[in-house]
């Protein structure tokens, strides 16, 4: 069977991830998170107290990142190692999201993740979710996704999400979060979050999780 490239682009929260790995675990392809990459180097920077606007500091501190990823499609959980340490539950703190998309708009950094990623999909069969992957990181996907959903919608899911970890979160602030990273992922210089011209739109405001998985994996179907 023919193996291809399947990109998954979207707005912040609005269930690439859970698509992604369904996807992967159906058609036993390799998952990759490609925003776990960018919060892993954010939480880095965070913890070496780096100095991201100073060009030369990002450049050494990312000499001394190592990322791995393992997916596991019968459990369809993914995690990721930044050093070796298994960072997956970490990354995903207010704290981290409060500064990834600075740190995603910096261009070394976005050249030192789409380097890997391109690597990770050499042979192809990959799921890869993120911002810029059909446009800038495999432009030659065979199929390309791009999800929406309505705002409301991907604040209440993404609030209940962080609301079992830190129950003194509020909804406000997961809005703010929300919307500030959307705005400056569509508006950084370097690979903004756009729609490729040849992806298909998946708006999943009112789609169930199998619903939405069925359509995308049929369109699969169409180029395997
Ligand atoms: O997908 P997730 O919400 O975990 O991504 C966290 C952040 O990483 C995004 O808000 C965005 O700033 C950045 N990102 C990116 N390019 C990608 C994936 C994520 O800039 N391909």
């Amino acid at each position: 069977m023919k193996k291809i490239i399947i990109t998954i682009d979207g707005w912040s929260s609005c269930g690439k991830s859970t698509l992604a790995k369904q996807l992967a675990k159906a058609l036993n392809y390799l998952y990759v998170d490609s925003g776990a990459m960018y919060r892993a180097i954010t939480l880095y920077f965070l913890r070496n107290h780096i100095d991201w606007t100073d060009k030369k500091e990002v450049h050494n501190a990312l000499k001394d990142i190592s990322l791995e990823f393992i997916y596991n499609p019968k459990s369809e959980r993914s995690e990721i190692y930044l050093n070796e340490e298994n960072v997956e539950y970490v990354i995903r703190d207010m704290v981290v999201a409060e500064k990834v998309s600075d740190v995603a708009a910096i261009k070394e950094v976005r050249e030192y993740a789409v380097k890997q990623q391109q690597k990770m999909g050499k042979n192809r069969g990959i799921v890869m979710d993120g911002r810029d992957i059909g446009t800038v990181v495999f432009p030659d996907a065979e199929l390309k996704i791009f999800m929406t959903a309505d705002n409301a919608v991907r604040v209440e899911r993404r609030f209940q999400e962080l609301y079992e970890k830190n129950p003194n979160i509020t909804i406000e602030e997961v809005k703010n979060n929300l919307e500030l990273r959307d705005y400056i992922d569509s508006h950084r210089e370097v690979s903004p979050l756009h729609q490729a011209e040849d992806a298909i739109v998946l708006d999943n405001t009112n789609l169930t999780e199998k619903e939405q998985f069925h359509k995308a994996l049929k369109l699969a179907h169409k180029h395997i």
